[in-house]
């Protein structure tokens, strides 16, 4: 009988000598992480239930990197080939990497019953402390693609000590004017939902070329099985609110951001110059991986997560040279902006707090 009631009282899983509960736990979930490796989950969130594929070990005081993809894309499809690419094998090793797929977009999703109210894009954000509830991280590094990136700002707008750094490729941040409305239900006329939807995510140059990318992605998207679930996340896109970015108000991100830009010339001049790369379009994530990931180094490199010995020759002398690029920027009246100016000029790197800005 004593022997029964010390059965009872085992803990399933003992805790060592000197070991906390709260330290037991996060070894419970690092465990499960370590095992991770392209592991899909699901959660359950008050907006329905939201699919995510996690990679990597966890390391101790490190922020997750979160990614949200872009409208007729998922996780996969948006981000595979940039996190596969090879020089990004250095980086993403330091960190667990957290590939969000926006409610009924994930591989397999059966389609939602007719009149399923899908959520708004403020909703799809208010989904992921959950997410990270579950995996018990505290902070990630977002990086975001349109729509994704809209999502990822709207999170660190409302959780900004969650939110250590942002990549935000593409984002439109505003809601769509009446011109814009006029615009696309006149587009809607004459184009079927995919056609649209290629037409938010590359140039009309990219269209026309018709490469074998473009050629892929409208295949991928025309024939999806779930196209009524895309056209749902498209129009929760297409119904967004302004983010109401205001430089030195309240409402603005608090934390470093990459912002990779299509097109320059909605940013002021006298405030930014430009790292140059070829004209990538509206996914440069898949079109330029290796321009995107050197650039994604010297951002955490900035944030004092990579060392510079992790960097490549040509990427230190470049940040050598910011150092001198970002002490001549100390009197602009725009906080710590970073900038980088073409392939020869220096490139950004810089503590929190900076924005750095690509033109793709
Ligand atoms: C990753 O390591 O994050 C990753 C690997 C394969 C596909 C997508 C992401």
């Amino acid at each position: 009988m004593a022997e029964l009631q010390e059965v009872q009282i085992t803990e399933e899983k003992p805790l060592l000598p000197g070991q906390t509960p709260e330290v037991a736990k996060e070894a419970e979930l690092a465990a499960r992480i370590l095992l991770d490796q392209g592991q899909t989950h699901s959660v359950e969130t008050p907006y329905g239930s939201i699919t995510f594929t996690v990679y990597g070990t966890p390391k101790p005081k490190r922020p997750a990197i979160l990614t949200y993809h872009d409208v007729g894309l998922n996780d996969k499809s948006c981000f595979q080939p940039l996190f596969q690419f090879a020089d990004m094998q250095e980086i993403i090793q330091n960190f667990v990497r957290v590939h969000v797929d926006a409610p009924g977009m994930e591989e397999g999703a059966p389609v939602f019953p007719l009149g399923y109210q899908y959520p708004s894009l403020d909703q799809l954000a208010d989904m992921i402390p959950c997410i990270l509830q579950y995996l018990n991280f505290s902070t990630i590094i977002g990086v975001g693609v349109g729509a994704g990136a809209y999502v990822l700002s709207r999170y660190a707008l409302t959780h900004p000590d969650t939110v250590e750094g942002l990549v935000l490729i593409n984002i439109d941040p505003n809601a769509k004017g009446w011109m814009d409305w006029a615009a696309h239900k006149l587009t809607g006329l004459t184009s079927s939902i995919p056609e649209m939807i290629l037409g938010h995510l590359f140039s009309q140059e990219e269209l026309s070329g018709n490469s074998e990318l473009i050629q892929k992605y409208r295949n991928i998207i025309t024939h999806a099985p779930n196209l009524e679930n895309i056209e749902l996340y498209w129009n929760s896109y297409n119904n967004r609110r302004d983010l109401n970015f205001e430089r030195g108000s309240d409402i603005t991100l608090k934390c470093p951001v990459m912002l990779v830009v299509e097109c320059n010339s909605k940013l002021d001049p006298t405030q930014t110059s430009f790292l140059k790369m070829a004209d990538s379009g509206g996914q440069p994530q898949l079109t330029q991986p290796g321009k995107l990931t050197e650039a994604f180094k010297y951002f955490l490199q900035g944030m004092g997560y990579m060392a510079s010995s992790c960097m490549t020759r040509l990427s230190r002398s470049r940040t050598a040279s910011l150092t001198s690029a970002a002490s001549l920027d100390g009197n602009r009246s725009r906080s710590r902006t970073l900038s980088q100016s073409s392939e020869s000029g220096p490139l950004p790197s810089g503590p929190p707090g900076h924005t750095m800005e690509v033109s793709c």
